[in-house]
């Protein structure tokens, strides 16, 4: 008998620390990138806010707001995946009240999401723990936090000096003690993500941040190859969806111009009785060309 894989949850993400294999986690923002992600058996589907760079064109994921997280995260969770759906608490969602931080993430649970996840680290330990006690499961976020891009100045590898590695190290363990489920390691050089994940008891999710870590993420639209952005050198591209997608839509259009689309076969016919009764089978009246002015 064919029995259906549990559901994977924070808590049995949590208790993969450290165990082979590394937990694999893909964003995905609607219900096909889901049911891809699912059925390529990742562990987790981050709806990341990276939504609002490659799906809506922004620059940057500011731009998006809860409501738009949660549109996204319900697409995903349409697609009933096994994986456990992490959404995306966007920038100034979690910067404000206890209160307002506890509703914008309680939107996102009753969009779908399984856990959230929010950006920075000691500074956020009032959001953290005021989602925890809503008893929603929360995945930390340190290193390159891209809703601090204005204050860091870009999109930089962090922890490259001494200090700002042992406050990374800091912070990691100031989110795990306080009961995050899971760290995400964003660009820091693989030493630092070493230290990290040895310090933490809950697992590291990298990128860009080297093997030294319990799993990796990658973004959808960069692991395929869909989109023009220029993507960052940790990026490994397993496909070229977006020329596979052009050439397809280019084929439609030369059909479409030749007359070759659609064919008698990709067509729904009327009876014939019906065609004689409409006087579809005579021949077309000949076209009267008139040579005279
Ligand atoms: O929004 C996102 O896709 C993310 C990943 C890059 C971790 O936060």
């Amino acid at each position: 008998m064919l029995t259906t894989p549990a559901p994977v949850t924070a808590p049995t993400v949590l208790a993969r620390k450290g165990a082979p294999p590394p937990l694999v986690m893909v964003t995905a923002y609607d219900a096909p990138s889901a049911r891809i992600v699912d059925a390529a058996g990742a562990d987790m589907i981050l709806v990341g806010d990276s939504v609002a760079m490659v799906v809506l064109g922004y620059d940057d994921t500011l731009q998006v707001t809860t409501d738009d997280m949660a549109h996204h995260v319900a697409a995903v969770a349409r697609a009933r995946p096994r994986a456990l759906v992490v959404g995306d608490l966007p920038w100034l969602s979690y910067h404000v009240s206890r209160d307002d931080t506890v509703r914008n993430a309680a939107a996102l649970v009753r969009a779908g999401a399984g856990a959230v996840k929010l950006e920075g680290g000691r500074k956020r330990l009032d959001a953290i723990r005021a989602i925890l006690d809503a008893e929603i499961p929360v995945m930390g976020h340190i290193g390159l936090t891209p809703q601090s891009i204005h204050a860091i100045g870009g999109f930089k590898v962090q922890g490259k000096r001494l200090d700002a590695a042992r406050a990374l190290v800091d912070d990691a363990v100031a989110l795990a003690e306080a009961g995050c489920f899971a760290l995400v390691l964003e660009c820091v050089p693989d030493g630092v993500a070493r230290m990290i994940t040895d310090s933490t008891p809950v697992p590291t999710i990298g990128i860009g941040a080297g093997r030294h870590v319990d799993g990796q993420v990658l973004v959808f639209h960069d692991l395929l190859g869909l989109g023009n952005r220029r993507t960052p050198k940790f990026v490994r591209q397993y496909a070229s969806l977006e020329a596979a997608a052009i050439d397809a839509v280019a084929r439609f259009a030369e059909d479409v111009r030749e007359g070759r689309f659609p064919s008698s076969d990709e067509t729904y016919h009327m009876t014939d009785q019906m065609a004689d009764a409409l006087g579809l089978h005579e021949a077309p009246p000949s076209v009267e060309t008139s040579t005279s002015g």
